[in-house]
């Protein structure tokens, strides 16, 4: 399997906003692992419930909203595709059935705060403890980002406009290829290419019209670390670099300590 985004080169490691606009044709990426994606998708739903999906009452009307924008976004740039709605369900469940996203929406009061998620596909987080929290909370465990992105990603919220919609990649590398990743411990992994996986998140992030709640949608994509080192010239080289340079907290958080050497050697015997 291969991954359509590869966020890295040669200018090592980095920590940004890294924002582009986004056409709303290209809302919804849609590619031949949908039909296992969304068995994935059922079968978590119902066995994990409390794990993949938190909602809050005040993230109801916007979840219908998002639901309705789900439902056109498929009618309209992809009609050979399902669009039919489940009955019964909270409006981000049956949304997030439809595509490959994990959908999360947020709606402002005092602050920007998660009122509603389904998220399947969650690489190390617990969805529970994040409800109804703020962004700042969100982010608590991630270094470094009250100190150089909580500033602007709260201004961005509140910058964000219905017609301006954005995208943003964020990468880990993980000893795991599991879409299904909750909270579990991070530890410095040992092992070969095609023990270590590559894991991209793009991530949208859009303003309803109607409710003025922001979605964020990530879309997960998975690929072991030989897969990449074969399709993408330098990638090794550039992974080992960013690896490397990743300040000592982000690595702790990552799981990442003593793992650029390992590379390396993974890396030069093939
Ligand atoms: C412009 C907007 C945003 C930026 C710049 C941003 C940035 C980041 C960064 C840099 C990380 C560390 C990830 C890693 O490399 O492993 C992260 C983690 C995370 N982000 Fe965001 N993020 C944004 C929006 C959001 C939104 C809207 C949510 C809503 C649910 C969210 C939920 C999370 C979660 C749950 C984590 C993992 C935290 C943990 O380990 O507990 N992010 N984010």
């Amino acid at each position: 399997m291969s991954i359509p985004y590869v966020p890295l080169d040669e200018r090592g490691w980095r920590l940004a906003m890294g924002l582009r606009p986004l056409d709303l044709a290209n809302w919804l990426e849609v590619d031949d692992r949908r039909e296992e994606e969304l068995s994935l998708k059922t079968r978590l739903l119902l066995e994990q419930p409390d794990v993949v999906v938190a909602t809050r009452r005040e993230g109801d009307a916007a979840s219908a909203e998002l639901l309705d924008e789900v439902v056109q976004s498929l009618r309209t740039y992809h009609p050979e595709l399902s669009s039919d709605v489940s009955r019964g369900e909270h409006a981000v469940v049956a949304a997030s059935r439809l595509i490959q996203e994990d959908l999360c929406v947020l709606v402002r009061d005092d602050s920007w705060r998660l009122a509603a998620a389904c998220v399947c596909f969650p690489s190390r987080w617990n969805l529970a403890s994040k409800i109804g929290t703020t962004l700042d909370d969100i982010h608590g465990p991630v270094p470094l980002y009250d100190e150089e992105l909580a500033r602007p990603t709260n201004s961005f919220f509140d910058r964000l406009r219905p017609d301006r919609s954005f995208w943003r990649l964020n990468w880990t590398l993980l000893d795991n290829a599991d879409l299904y990743q909750p909270t579990s411990p991070r530890r410095s992994t040992q092992g070969g290419r095609d023990d270590w996986f590559f894991r991209v998140e793009r991530q949208t992030l859009r303003q309803l019209p109607r409710t003025n709640a922001v979605v964020f949608t990530i879309r997960t994509y998975v690929a072991s670390l030989g897969a990449m080192i074969d399709d993408h010239a330098e990638f090794g080289a550039h992974l080992v670099r960013a690896i490397d340079e990743a300040p000592a907290t982000m690595q702790q958080y990552k799981g990442w300590h003593g793992v650029a050497q390992q590379l390396r050697e993974a890396i030069a015997t093939g």
